[in-house]
């Protein structure tokens, strides 16, 4: 099947006609998705219809499937495919989750600039979120997506900030990224579960074969740095790579399917009217091994 890329922003972002994602990708499907992926980072495709299985079908030759945090706490969920991350504000009856919800606290993370799963020693390339409810636009937004380019944010690094980074290991830890936002309220065990762990600052795309930096609202600090001078350089670093001009916005529409390389992107989501329902639903696609074992 023919598709059609037309790019959405100078950087970031390409929506794509002639995909039918209910249908399992070809070969010749998959290849033409995965350049689209390496040259624009984020796809949006439009108008889709998909049920939790065909969205983990889609998403299977792309590489092995995560089963996210959530998941693997056990306990009664509200989607049957543990593949399938619950990306909404609402509860296992779908009701709209309280303010002071608990998961709800917790996935107010993904509301900071972030790449998924970086604190887990293998993370993840591809994310893929399927609107099935969108909330309607209200004065704090309408819980827009947005994406940010690291490969172009890399590029417009000076010379001697590039060599600094260059060598420099960061600790991801998702009890960091949590504790910005105030939430600390861990299930035992937790911590235990999810140690922090140690990636490269710049990685090598290897779809475009371009650098990349793997900034995340999960990176902690610089291994062996004082913890301060680290964290003070991540934020001059996240300061500059989300920039608007690195920036692409996903205004939802329920049936966009939108898929990301969490290799060489951020992304966050935005506030919306939580008295309404959002639900997107999430298939990722894990890496192979850990950044530090990747080719410079
Ligand atoms: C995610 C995420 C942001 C959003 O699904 O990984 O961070 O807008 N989502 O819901
Ligand atoms: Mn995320």
């Amino acid at each position: 099947m023919a598709i059609q890329v037309t790019p959405l922003h100078p950087h970031i972002g390409a929506e794509v006609a002639g995909i039918d994602a209910s249908v399992v990708p070809d070969e010749e499907t998959l290849a033409a998705l995965w350049r689209a992926i390496d040259a624009h980072s984020v796809l949006v495709l439009k108008q889709q219809s998909v049920s939790d299985a065909q969205l983990k079908a889609f998403a299977a030759p792309f590489g092995p499937l995560e089963i996210g945090r959530a998941a693997l706490q056990g306990g009664k969920r509200r989607l049957d495919i543990p593949e399938i991350g619950d990306i909404s504000n609402l509860d296992i009856d779908n009701n709209i989750r309280a303010r002071d919800d608990r998961r709800r606290l917790d996935m107010l993370g993904n509301r900071l600039w972030h790449t998924d799963a970086s604190y887990m020693t293998v993370p993840v390339v591809l994310g893929m979120l399927f609107a099935v409810a969108v909330p309607p636009a209200s004065p704090l937004g309408a819980g827009e997506t947005e994406f940010a380019d690291m490969r172009a944010a890399w590029d417009a690094l000076d010379d001697d900030m590039k060599a600094l980074c260059e060598p420099l290991i960061v600790e991801h830890d998702i009890f960091w990224s949590r504790g910005q936002i105030g939430f600390t309220e861990f299930a035992p065990g937790e911590r235990e579960k999810y140690p922090p762990s140690p990636q490269k600052l710049v990685r090598r795309h290897p779809g475009s074969g371009r650098k990349t930096l793997y900034l995340s609202a999960h990176a902690s600090h610089i291994v062996g740095w004082p913890v301060a001078d680290g964290r003070l350089l991540l934020h001059d670093l996240n300061t500059h790579a989300t920039q608007r001009q690195f920036v692409y916005s996903h205004k939802w529409q329920t049936g966009d399917l939108v898929i990301w390389d969490n290799r060489c992107t951020m992304h966050r989501g935005r506030p919306h009217d939580e008295n309404a329902a959002r639900d997107l639903r999430r298939a990722t696609t894990l890496d192979v091994g850990s950044t530090l074992d990747e080719a410079a």
